[in-house]
């Protein structure tokens, strides 16, 4: 594996290599990597030639600044796992070279990031849309690989493409999971041993919802979900809402296979979120 810091070398290595007409796979991530993200790495490398992985803690997508901060770095991990997970690049750049000068763009995503995470974290989704984008443009890849357990990113991710006519496969992969149930996520790491036992009641009480879903009515189910989870040591939960899969707009009623359900918690200090589908 070689590493990048800057995108002039990584597009001479990609050049040289798209010369040949191979094909080329990218998994964007923000670091602290753990096997929800190496399962990422792992199918761009069973369905690309060539698989290249960036680590950039993106300032313009963090609302709140403690958060980006405190966000867990963990490079020299992360580099034995990309190299065991056999990632040929990676891109990993200082915030300098990716954003030279401020980065004004505005994207219009309609109502995708009219709900949820667009509401409670404001500008959040253009900072990611203004990373991606960035990334794309000097990665090129034929395909991008992105995790559902960030399911409205995946959404927005999909209507970016579309928006700017990327020629980039768009890849939604399962979200990993602990054993206990819990999302696994880097921030995780900032959650407490006590924290950390109380956590899996949030998949658990989704996973219980979709036991129900077909014979509860859907504000009821909701009710029951913020409830047992509102009542679990120390968490409160943000939103959760069911959402129609394509849209994210609220859903009015049960239909099967088209919904999704979309929560945060505040667990102490840490934000966690999950879904599950419906
Ligand atoms: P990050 O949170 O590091 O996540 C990188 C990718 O890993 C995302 O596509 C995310 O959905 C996926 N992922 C995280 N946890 C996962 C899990 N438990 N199971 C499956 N996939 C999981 O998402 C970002 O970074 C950033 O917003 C980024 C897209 C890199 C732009 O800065």
């Amino acid at each position: 594996m070689t590493t990048f810091e800057t995108r002039e070398a990584l597009t001479e290595a990609l050049s040289l290599h798209r010369a040949k007409g191979v094909s080329v796979g990218f998994v964007p991530t923000m670091g602290a990597l753990h096997k929800g993200h190496i399962s990422l790495v792992s199918r761009c490398r069973s369905e690309n030639e060539v698989v290249v992985v960036s680590i950039f803690v993106n300032p313009s997508q963090f609302n709140d600044k403690n958060d980006l901060a405190l966000y867990p770095r963990t490079f020299r991990s992360d580099v034995e796992k990309l190299q065991a997970a056999g990632c040929d690049f990676l891109f990993a750049p200082e915030v300098e070279e990716m954003y030279p000068e401020e980065d004004r763009r505005q994207f219009d995503f309609g109502m995708l990031d009219k709900v949820m995470e667009g509401v409670s974290r404001p500008g959040h989704f253009n900072g990611v849309a203004q990373i991606v984008s960035k990334l794309f443009d000097t990665i090129q890849p034929q395909k991008a690989y992105f995790g559902e357990k960030d399911f409205q990113q995946l959404a927005i991710i999909r209507r970016m493409v579309g928006m700017l006519h990327y020629p980039v496969e768009i890849v939604g992969c399962p979200i990993v999971r602990e054993a206990g149930g819990l999302a696994m996520s880097s921030r995780n790491t900032r959650l407490t041993e006590e924290q950390l036992r109380h956590a899996p009641v949030i998949a658990d009480t989704l996973f219980r919802s979709r036991q129900k879903i077909a014979h509860t009515p859907l504000e009821e189910l909701k009710r029951q979900v913020k409830d047992r989870i509102d009542n679990t040591g120390g968490m409160k939960v943000e939103y959760f809402e069911i959402v129609d899969r394509e849209t994210l707009q609220p859903a009015t009623g049960y239909r099967k296979n088209a919904l999704q359900g979309c929560i945060a918690v505040q667990v102490g200090a840490v934000r966690l979120i999950d879904n599950i589908s419906y």
